[in-house]
């Protein structure tokens, strides 16, 4: 395994991702973790992630001394590089302009971490906004001169490194920095410049992979079925004979605990779902067809739409909708829960991204913290253990895991929903004819999505209902009916986002389906607002 130090890059996740997708597990933790743990961590090898800030200013974050002094492999990113060259004899300057963006590196194949690159095509390859995925960068691979290779790589720096410490040589500069990378390879420490866990570095992966397989000789052991076979383990030798319940949401995460602990302890998981009345449609009826039915998973379905519509009634406040709809849920499960006997845990669909984030450093620098929105929290007087087997997973293993446990692809891929579900997406009051257009009218653009290929395309994409009634005509009568709103975007972390660039011919069609298939819809508008400002609900 691979231990991370973060110093605060906004990139330090991809990093991890990256080095698990190489299948070496790894963790990251903040650059003033307690650096005794190192040894009983035990990692083949140690990155220094980028950071915010400057090497040249006094009481910036350094790597402990222990990193140094442990004799393992280490690679400096960025801000990472700076503090290694630092904090070994070499000297880092600022003051220099910003550089941001592709670069054209040139590398010394001699250097391990380079060796059997080939060339990447002549050519930097530029995005749009929000055309990330309206066409590929083509171009022809170059050969590589024996000892020289040439990379598109992606930087984002104002210092640099300007004297190498003792025993490093440089192994790859670009057009306006000399030293881009350096390398002593007898203790095997390296530092690159730019940023090679972003997919803009076209062979950043490769890059990483000959750091943690070639040089720090991990394994790649960390495969979805591994984890799987680890979890299980662990979720036996925790709960043992006792009774576990999980609250089930129809979601990718509490899916795949469900069908994890399915494998792990069979009947001795209770799961609660309720029907919220608030989900899209028809899905009440597809978790219980893809849970109970075909996973044989123990589901309780509470049917509480008459209950969530008589609480919202008469309620516009998105918040107080919010809070309404969170405690409702408390509610409910708490009185599910009262019926069980002997539930000793509670199972969690936790995952590593909210772990190392309300975690943190402890300079409180490090992190933008995102603030968690999920259904209520649960009361603190159930007094049961906590179950959470997805705690050091990433999304994208999360899935990977569900597909390998059986759960269908649709459902594990599928985009994400609020908690709230459409009770914020029907602007104002909630009313149970709302949510049923609401639901066909979204049920009508995701199937259109699906069925012209467009819905992987998008990070998250559905309908709006506005109570606003607005004229149209139909046949040869006035009509004066309500308005939906289609809104898809594309982003990576959804804290920033771009309106999808969906094609006119498609939006066409979901529009003439909506107004033609539903009664009571007369108009249909695509939201055309980025992140920021607009959020990406309505409400
Ligand atoms: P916004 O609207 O804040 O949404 O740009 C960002 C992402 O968060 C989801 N979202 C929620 N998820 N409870 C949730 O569990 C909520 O109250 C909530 N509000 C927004 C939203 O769907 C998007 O993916």
């Amino acid at each position: 395994k691979i231990l991370i130090l973060d110093f605060g890059a906004q990139y330090t996740q991809l990093i991890a991702r990256r080095i698990r997708e190489i299948g070496v597990y790894c963790e990251i933790w903040a650059w003033d973790h307690n650096p005794a743990d190192i040894a009983a961590f035990a990692p083949k090898g140690i990155i220094l992630s980028g950071g915010p800030e400057s090497v040249t200013e006094a009481n910036s974050p350094r790597a402990p001394k222990e990193v140094f002094d442990s004799g393992l492999p280490v690679l400096g990113i960025c801000y990472g590089m700076q503090t290694m060259a630092e904090q070994l004899g070499g000297r880092v300057e600022g003051g220099h302009h910003r550089e941001f963006g592709y670069a054209r590196l040139t590398a010394q194949t001699h250097c391990s971490l380079f060796k059997g690159l080939v060339n990447d095509a002549e050519g930097s390859p530029t995005f749009g906004e929000g055309e990330s995925w309206m066409g590929d960068q083509g171009g022809t691979p170059v050969a590589a001169t024996p000892d020289r290779v040439a990379l598109d790589v992606w930087m984002s720096h104002g210092d640099r490194v300007t004297r190498l410490p003792a025993g490093f040589s440089a192994v790859g500069s670009t057009d306006s920095l000399d030293l881009a990378a350096m390398a002593d390879e007898s203790r095997r420490y390296y530092g690159v410049q730019f940023h090679p866990e972003v997919t803009h570095t076209k062979q950043g992966a490769e890059l990483l992979r000959r750091f943690v397989v070639d040089i720090c000789a991990c394994q790649t052991l960390w495969t979805p079925a591994n984890i799987i076979e680890d979890a299980v383990e662990r979720v036996r030798a925790q709960v043992g004979t006792d009774k576990v319940l999980l609250g089930l949401s129809g979601g990718v995460d509490s899916s795949v605990v469900a069908a994890l602990l399915e494998k792990a302890i069979g009947d001795q998981l209770i799961c609660v779902f309720v029907d919220t009345g608030l989900l899209r449609w028809n899905e009440g009826d597809q978790v219980m067809a893809t849970m109970a039915q075909n996973m044989g998973v123990n589901v309780i379905r509470v049917n509480a739409a008459d209950r969530y519509y008589a609480a919202l009634a008469g309620v516009q406040d998105p918040e107080a909708k919010r809070k309404i709809i969170g405690k409702l849920f408390v509610e409910i499960f708490e009185e599910e829960s009262a019926k069980l006997t002997d539930v000793k845990w509670l199972a969690q669909g936790t995952i590593y991204p909210d772990v190392i984030e309300s975690a943190g450093s402890k300079t409180g620098k490090a992190h933008v913290i995102k603030s968690h929105h999920n259904v209520g929290g649960l009361p603190e007087h159930m007094k049961l253990g906590l179950v959470e087997p997805l705690r050091e997973l990433f999304k994208d293993e999360v899935r990977r895991m569900g597909v390998e446990l059986g759960l269908p692809r649709e459902m594990v891929y599928r985009h994400p929903f609020p908690g709230p579900g459409l009770g914020v997406r029907i602007l104002g009051e909630v009313k149970s004819e709302y949510v049923e257009l609401l639901q066909r009218a979204d049920h009508i653009f995701i199937e259109e999505l699906r069925a012209q290929n467009l819905y992987d395309k998008t990070s998250q994409a559905f309908a709006v209902f506005l109570p606003v009634k607005s004229v149209g005509v139909v046949g040869d009568g006035r009509a004066y009916e309500w308005v939906i709103a289609l809104r898809a975007v594309e982003t990576i972390d959804f804290m920033t986002a771009h309106w999808a660039r969906l094609p006119y011919e498609f939006l066409e069609t979901v529009s003439r389906r909506i107004i033609n298939e539903l009664r009571g819809i007369s108009r249909v508008v695509y939201d055309i607002s980025g992140k920021p400002p607009a959020t990406i609900e309505w409400e």
